[in-house]
């Protein structure tokens, strides 16, 4: 479904990504390790087509189609969302208010109904502004606002980086089901062990290069790969 070949982007003059390619089918959770500052978000960004970094080359394709040159309303009409590392809420605006504004009626798009039958705590908490949530309903509500647009492959950036351990355990649970209504992921972790409960595939990235892709119980059985690329002993 969404394919990325020999991607290479820049900020200004710095090439961040050099020759990344991978893919993400649909009903999949493809997770994207690395350590801090390997080129993860840069990745997810430049997908999304948010013009920093520049794509100077590759091919992105969605179901065949090519991105490339799109701008990011335009990506996430063909079908992929992106939940952005840090959550990005507004802190004054309420968790329906957040909602609402993305409730376009867009074909495959999530109402503000769906999105609380499915997050019930949202519900709950719809006249909270951003700014009084707890991390984990913030990330509910990042995910939720995502499902809007009716995304078939969702790019997530750390969605729980911060959380508490409840809290990452009803965000696995929610990746799970979301994969098995047949939503393909991409999933930026810096937690391994989350990261390995949920995925089945992953990629490493190295200073914007994959090197390194395979199943998670491969991974866990090389420390060799996971001392040399996360840092872990
Ligand atoms: N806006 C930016 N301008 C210039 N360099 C950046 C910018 N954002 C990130 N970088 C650099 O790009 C590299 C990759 O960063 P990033 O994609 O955020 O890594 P990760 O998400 O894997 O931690 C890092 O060296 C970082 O310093
Ligand atoms: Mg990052």
């Amino acid at each position: 479904m969404l394919e990325i070949v020999d991607l290479c982007s820049s900020y200004g003059e710095a090439q961040v990504l050099a020759s990344a390619s991978m893919h993400v089918a649909e009903g999949e959770i493809v997770a994207l390790l690395g350590r801090n500052g390997m080129g993860k978000t840069s990745l997810v960004r430049s997908v999304m087509g948010l013009g920093s970094p520049h794509v100077t080359s590759g091919t992105i394709r969605m179901d065949g189609d090519v991105l490339g040159g799109l701008r990011s309303y335009q990506v996430s009409a063909k079908g992929i969302g992106y939940v952005p590392q840090g959550r990005r809420l507004f802190a004054s605006l309420t968790v329906l208010e957040h909602l609402q504004m993305l409730d376009r009626g867009l074909p495959g798009g999530w109402t503000v109904l769906r999105v609380f039958d499915a997050f019930p705590r949202l519900k709950e908490r719809k006249h909270h502004r951003g700014n009084q949530l707890s991390g984990g309903e913030r990330q509910m509500l990042a995910i939720g606002r995502a499902l809007m647009t009716g995304p078939r492959i969702l790019l997530m950036d750390e969605p729980t980086e911060g959380l508490a351990p409840v809290a990452v355990e009803n965000v696995e649970a929610i990746l799970m089901a979301l994969r098995s209504e047949g939503i393909g992921i991409l999933l930026v972790e810096q937690n391994l062990y989350s990261a390995m409960a949920v995925a089945d595939r992953v990629y490493i990235l190295e200073t914007g290069q994959v090197v390194w892709e395979g199943v998670p119980a491969t991974l866990m059985a090389n420390p060799d790969v996971l001392q040399r690329y996360l840092g872990i002993n």
